[in-house]
């Protein structure tokens, strides 16, 4: 059985004075989803790691948004995995497709960083997903299939089964135009057939999430999909009480 799980990501958002705040106030809520058997996590800044991660109840999981693959070194403008599990985190998103735009991130790369995590028991969540242009050229599996394919490559099944893998369409972003349910499954459900392709029977053990504008008012449908195990969420989850709709809407 996989457990649900619901993951904030605030991308560049809130100062520490504000993600403290959130912490603070999301302690109710994390009982209410440990009660309830869901996993409940955020991801902020490196700057607000440590504040989320000392004010927020001990079950909330708090993920970085990135990470470098080396332990030290003259890396200018990195962090490095030690430097995260020093402060307890020992979840990172990987690839999200800002990084991929932005900071020329490659499945290559991601792979090199996963592979890092695993190493030291540490929890990936690999973002994948195809842009507008791949959608509409009918591209959406063959790129998805690649991405998960390189980024999980010279892994076991071991390696990979607490691994997060996260299907968010580019296109549906920051952008309220959401995937339908129908995709999010069937892609969700064929990066499970990879994953078992690759893997095997562990990739039933595996979570896979949707992301792209999931709001309150549609994580139920999505979370009712038999392959979406959980969401990844931007903008509905940084006011807690649109985070809050968010848990309840799948208690
Ligand atoms: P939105 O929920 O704001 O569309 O962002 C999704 C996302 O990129 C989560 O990683």
């Amino acid at each position: 059985m996989r457990r649900k799980l619901l993951l904030g990501n605030w991308k560049m958002n809130k100062l520490a004075s504000e993600a403290k705040e959130f912490a603070v106030a999301s302690r109710d809520l994390a009982k209410k989803a440990e009660a309830n058997n869901i996993d409940l996590g955020v991801a902020p800044t490196y700057l607000s790691l440590a504040t989320v991660k000392e004010n927020a109840a001990k079950t909330m999981i708090v993920a970085a948004q990135n990470v470098h693959f080396n332990d030290h070194g003259a890396f200018t403008g990195e962090v490095s995995i030690p430097m995260l599990k020093e402060f307890g985190i020992d979840w990172v998103l990987i690839g999200h497709s800002e990084r991929r735009t932005y900071d020329n991130e490659t499945n290559e790369k991601c792979n090199a960083k996963i592979k890092a995590l695993i190493a030291n028991n540490m929890v990936p969540v690999y973002c994948v997903g195809e842009t507008l242009e791949q959608f509409e050229a009918n591209q959406t599996k063959a790129v998805v299939g690649e991405q998960v394919r390189v980024g999980l490559k010279e892994l076991t099944a071991e390696d990979v089964k607490n691994l997060v893998v996260a299907y968010e369409p580019v296109w549906s972003i920051g952008t309220g135009k959401n995937a339908s349910t129908e995709i999010a499954e069937d892609v969700c459900k064929f990066i499970r057939d990879v994953l078992r392709e690759m893997f095997g029977d562990v990739a039933d053990e595996i979570r896979v999430l949707y992301g792209g504008s999931v709001k309150p008012e549609n994580i139920k449908a999505y979370l009712s999909c038999p392959d979406v195990d959980g969401g990844l969420v931007g903008g509905a989850s940084l006011k807690i009480d649109s985070y809050e709709a968010l848990l309840n809407n799948i208690l």
